[in-house]
């Protein structure tokens, strides 16, 4: 029996254990109600008496060195702070998660900064809105199918209440309250009933852009879309007008931007034509004017409107229109570097 507990005596003063767990193990094996020391204990009243004293030594010996190693494996994982519930106040903390912004909030900042530069203010307008605002006093002929319930979405009929399909009823607003010079540009939601898909969604933002004063000419809103162009995509950026139809502009026009990826070359975000269509734009009505109480005689204006997802659909390369409301970090996220 001596030399049993001479060899478990070696055995345990060379422990080792590669974790807490490892060191756990070790004290269960030795010094725990079944592990082998207290077993010896149990076997201790089976030795011979004169051999009781130098055993029972020995026994002692073996069961202090135990507990020593055991203890010292131990502490030395619990200062290297890998046992578990141990708090290491010296670890640093957590880092807290940045948010970001939304990629349609940077886009509107940044129209809206750009406009700033060259005098224009901001406004804004309510997205519940009646007829007259949306429509009427915008030149849309009774029967247009933008007034049908199959495109705008109607809270009310007769008196109609719908929300606005696009922020051109803010020019009306401004109009209404302000007398010329008026230069200003309108961010807001609008809405229309359209089937949801990866180019179209029932909610969407624009910037609608006003600009009213004497003598404001067609020449005046080219060389601001132009402005705004370069400063949006880049310098080497061109544009082009093709002439449209809005009732509400006349002439009105369709602005082209040369494309943001190919620079003109062709490619599949423009077709293959090297032009992409970012908004439309003309010379204010003057029916409209006149609706708004101002002389279409004594003042002039153009006004435009762009889409603001379209806008960052084109400058961040985003080809689904529905990723901007599913807010899914994993896509706000890539926005972080941009202010
Ligand atoms: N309101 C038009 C739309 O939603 C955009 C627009 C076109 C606004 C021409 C304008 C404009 O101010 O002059 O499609």
């Amino acid at each position: 029996m001596l030399d049993k507990i001479k060899d478990l005596l070696e055995e345990v003063k060379n422990l080792t254990a590669a974790s807490a767990e490892e060191a756990e193990q070790l004290r269960i094996k030795y010094i725990s109600k079944k592990g082998i020391i207290p077993q010896l204990f149990n076997e201790f009243k089976n030795v011979p008496n004169d051999q009781k004293k130098a055993v029972g030594q020995a026994i002692n010996e073996l069961k202090n060195a135990a507990q020593e190693s055991i203890t010292q494996l131990k502490e030395q994982f619990e200062q290297s702070g890998l046992t578990s519930g141990a708090t290491d106040l010296t670890l640093p903390g957590s880092a807290m998660p940045l948010g970001s912004r939304h990629p349609l909030s940077i886009v509107r900042n940044q129209i809206v900064e750009i406009f700033d530069r060259i005098g224009f203010s901001v406004a804004e307008g309510p997205e519940i809105e009646d007829d007259w605002h949306v429509f009427e006093a915008l030149n849309f002929p009774p029967e247009h199918p933008a007034r049908d319930m199959q495109d705008t979405f109607f809270i009310n009929q007769d008196p109609d209440i719908l929300l606005r399909t696009h922020t051109s009823s803010v020019q009306i607003r401004t109009m209404e309250h302000q007398k010329p010079p008026i230069r200003a540009i309108f961010p807001g939601r609008v809405f229309r009933n359209e089937a949801i898909s990866a180019r179209a969604h029932c909610i969407f933002h624009q910037v609608e852009g006003l600009y009213i004063d004497k003598d404001v000419s067609f020449a005046d809103l080219r060389q601001t879309l132009l402005y705004f162009a370069k400063e949006m995509f880049g310098q080497d950026t061109e544009i082009r007008l093709r002439p449209s139809y809005f009732p509400f502009t006349e002439p009105s026009a369709e602005m082209d931007i040369s494309c943001t990826l190919c620079g003109g070359e062709g490619c599949n975000i423009c077709k293959h034509t090297g032009w992409v269509e970012i908004l439309g734009c003309g010379m204010v009505d003057p029916a409209v004017l006149t609706n708004c109480d101002i002389d279409p005689d004594e003042y002039t204006g153009f006004a435009f409107g762009m889409g603001i997802e379209r806008i960052a659909m084109l400058k961040y390369q985003i080809n689904d229109i529905r990723l901007f409301f599913e807010n899914d970090v994993r896509f706000l996220e890539q926005f972080r570097a941009e202010s």
